[in-house]
């Protein structure tokens, strides 16, 4: 057996256990009631740095994180579905279906966020960049963050969740484990994802930056 090869770095790792606490913690507070609102709002900017991190990542990031590395391609996208899981093993990051599923729940929840900062639940909360708008923008976006991206979120992780384990106790392909320890065994591959020190500091300050330009923006 080859050795295990590091593909998921740590940085995109932490995003993704960043990324389901937060989400919860944005379902849970809408829930709350009204006085909940403002969390709500912080946690969707936190949410909105940590996407907007994970695209910064997609081209800076350890090799097997970066979009260049998704395979994309309808082609091959149509020979995965006609032999997986036969070519599992040909893809060390992303399956084609695992790089589209991925893309899209990025760019959902980057809507998600876009559309909170432009709604307003017209009790006691709304998104600070409501007062630059007009009512009818501020409407759509309400309508969008709640009767669209709410159902379209939850049908995505609940697919999402359903594939992977549909891959670990039917395909018997087993994705989890790597993304929680980064590695992946039995490839055949001589590139792995720069996960040293000198990456982790840097994907720690590039977060820290956006994290700190979309607060200074955009908290209310
Ligand atoms: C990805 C991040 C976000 C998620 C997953 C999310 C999720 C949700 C959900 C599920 C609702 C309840 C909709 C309903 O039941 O009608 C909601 C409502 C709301 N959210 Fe967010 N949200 C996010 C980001 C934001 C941000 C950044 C803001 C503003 C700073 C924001 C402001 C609001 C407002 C004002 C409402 C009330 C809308 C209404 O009354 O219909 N959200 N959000
Ligand atoms: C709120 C819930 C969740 C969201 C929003 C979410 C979102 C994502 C995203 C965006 C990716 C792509 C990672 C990247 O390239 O940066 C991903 C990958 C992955 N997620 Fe989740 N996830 C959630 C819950 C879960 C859960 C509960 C599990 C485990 C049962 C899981 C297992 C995985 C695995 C194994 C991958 C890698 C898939 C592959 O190898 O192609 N996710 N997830």
């Amino acid at each position: 057996m080859s050795n295990p090869v590091k593909i998921w770095d740590l940085a995109t790792r932490v995003f993704h256990v960043a990324l389901i606490l937060l989400v919860a913690g944005a379902f849970i507070t809408v829930n709350l009631g009204d006085e909940w609102m403002s969390l709500h709002g912080q946690i969707g900017l936190t949410l909105l740095s940590l996407l907007t991190f994970r695209i910064f990542w997609g081209f800076f990031g350890g090799h097997w994180s970066r979009f260049s590395s998704f395979s994309l391609k309808p082609s091959l996208v149509l020979a995965y579905l006609k032999d997986s899981p036969a070519s599992s093993s040909s893809y060390p990051g992303h399956n084609p279906i695992g790089s589209w599923s991925a893309l899209i729940m990025i760019l959902s929840f980057l809507l998600q966020a876009l559309s909170g900062l432009c709604s307003d639940d017209d009790v006691l909360f709304s998104g600070p960049l409501v007062p630059f708008l007009s009512e009818q923008q501020v409407e759509w976006a309400t309508f969008y963050h709640s009767e669209i991206g709410q159902p379209l979120i939850i049908s995505l992780i609940a697919i999402h969740v359903i594939a992977v384990l549909f891959y670990k106790f039917i395909l018997k392909t087993d994705l989890i484990t790597p993304m929680i320890s980064g590695f992946k065994q039995g490839l055949h591959v001589l590139v792995s994802s720069n996960d040293g020190w000198m990456m982790r500091v840097f994907a720690l300050i590039s977060f820290g930056v956006i994290f700190y330009l979309t607060w200074h923006f955009l908290a209310a």
